[in-house]
C-alpha cells in the first residue's frame, strides 16, 4: 500500500541540487536532475554517510564521507555492478514533492 508524504516544495530542490529530508522515520536523499526528481534511501550503504548532502554532477551523486558514487536515477553504484542502492518513489503534485515511504 502506498504511503505518499510531502517532503518539500519543488523550489527547495532546484535543478542540479541534492537535499536531505526525513519522511516518517526514513532519511530521504532527493535529487533534481535537469528538472526530473529522483530519491534514494539517504543512508549510504558503505558506512552510513548522508547521500542527500553529497555533490550531484549530472545524475551521479558522490557521498561526502568517502566518495562512493551512485546514479541517482536507478541507485546503481558506479564501480560495483552488484550494488544497487534503494530508490524511493517520488512524484510532483503542484509545487510539492512527495515520496512513497511504504
Ligand atoms: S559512507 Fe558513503 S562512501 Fe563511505
Amino acid at each position: 500500500m502506498s504511503n505518499w508524504i510531502r517532503i518539500a516544495s519543488v523550489e527547495q530542490c532546484p535543478p542540479g541540487s541534492a537535499r536531505e529530508f526525513v519522511a516518517n522515520d526514513r532519511i530521504v536523499a532527493l535529487y533534481n536532475v535537469e528538472g526530473e526528481f529522483h530519491a534514494l534511501d539517504g543512508i549510504c550503504p558503505h558506512q552510513g554517510g548522508p547521500l542527500g548532502k553529497g555533490n550531484l554532477s549530472g545524475c551521479i551523486v558522490t557521498c561526502p564521507w568517502h566518495g562512493w558514487q551512485f546514479d541517482v536515477t536507478n541507485g546503481q553504484h558506479q564501480t560495483s555492478a552488484s550494488l544497487l542502492h534503494a530508490k524511493i518513489p517520488v512524484k510532483i503534485e503542484g509545487d510539492s514533492v512527495l515520496v512513497d515511504v511504504s
